[in-house]
């Protein structure tokens, strides 16, 4: 599911890159998820935060 859609970033990216031990700012300096309208920023970082919970 894409969840930056300014950017074109899946969830499942995020997700990789957090499994990888990247944080939420390494992610979207990578990614550039949440730079341009900023909407998806909630859903990037709970993307992020689930990751870390399951590890
Ligand atoms: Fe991610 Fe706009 S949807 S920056």
């Amino acid at each position: 599911m894409i969840v930056c859609v300014c950017r074109r970033v899946s969830d499942r990216e995020i997700a990789r890159h957090a499994r990888a031990g990247m944080n939420f700012d390494e992610i979207q300096f990578e990614l550039g998820v949440g730079t341009q309208c900023g909407n998806c920023e909630c859903a990037a970082r709970e993307v992020v935060q689930q990751c870390c919970a399951t590890q």
